[in-house]
């Protein structure tokens, strides 16, 4: 059957401290560099998030794309923008704000909303040249 990828990008501002509370300072710095910075720094987060599936004969639509733009609100603006990713997200306390992390945890929290039979995909880039991609696999 014909499976057609429908995609939406979205945008959140936030800030984050890559380090690890067990390790030294001097590990950190070595490791993480200037994103162990600790007044931590901020990033501008673009992510696209693509659903694939089956076109539904009856609305012509994979999935309405106003659905998925208010999960994407919900789940990932409302949750993330303007915040400090460490201080203010309960899912980076213990789990350090990475791109990689960072994009796991979207992919999470949008699967749990959309149903089983689409594949979803995120994309988050940290800045215009870095970006990471999880599709659950
Ligand atoms: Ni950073």
């Amino acid at each position: 059957p014909m499976k057609v990828t429908l995609s939406r990008k979205a945008h959140f501002n936030a800030a984050h401290r890559l380090y690890r509370k067990d390790w030294s300072d001097e590990k950190n710095d070595l490791i993480f560099g200037k994103c162990n910075n600790p007044n931590y720094h901020g990033h501008n987060y673009e992510l696209i998030v693509s659903v694939t599936g089956e076109i539904d004969p009856e609305t012509g639509y994979v999935l309405d794309v106003k659905f998925l733009t208010d999960i994407i609100k919900t789940e990932v603006e409302d949750a993330f923008d303007h915040k400090n990713l460490n201080l203010d997200v309960a899912e980076f306390h213990d789990l350090n704000p990475t791109a990689e992390n960072i994009v796991v945890v979207i992919w999470n929290k949008i699967r749990k909303r959309i149903a089983s039979t689409l594949d979803l995909e995120v994309v988050l880039y940290e800045t215009p040249r870095n970006f990471v991609t999880y599709n659950g696999k």
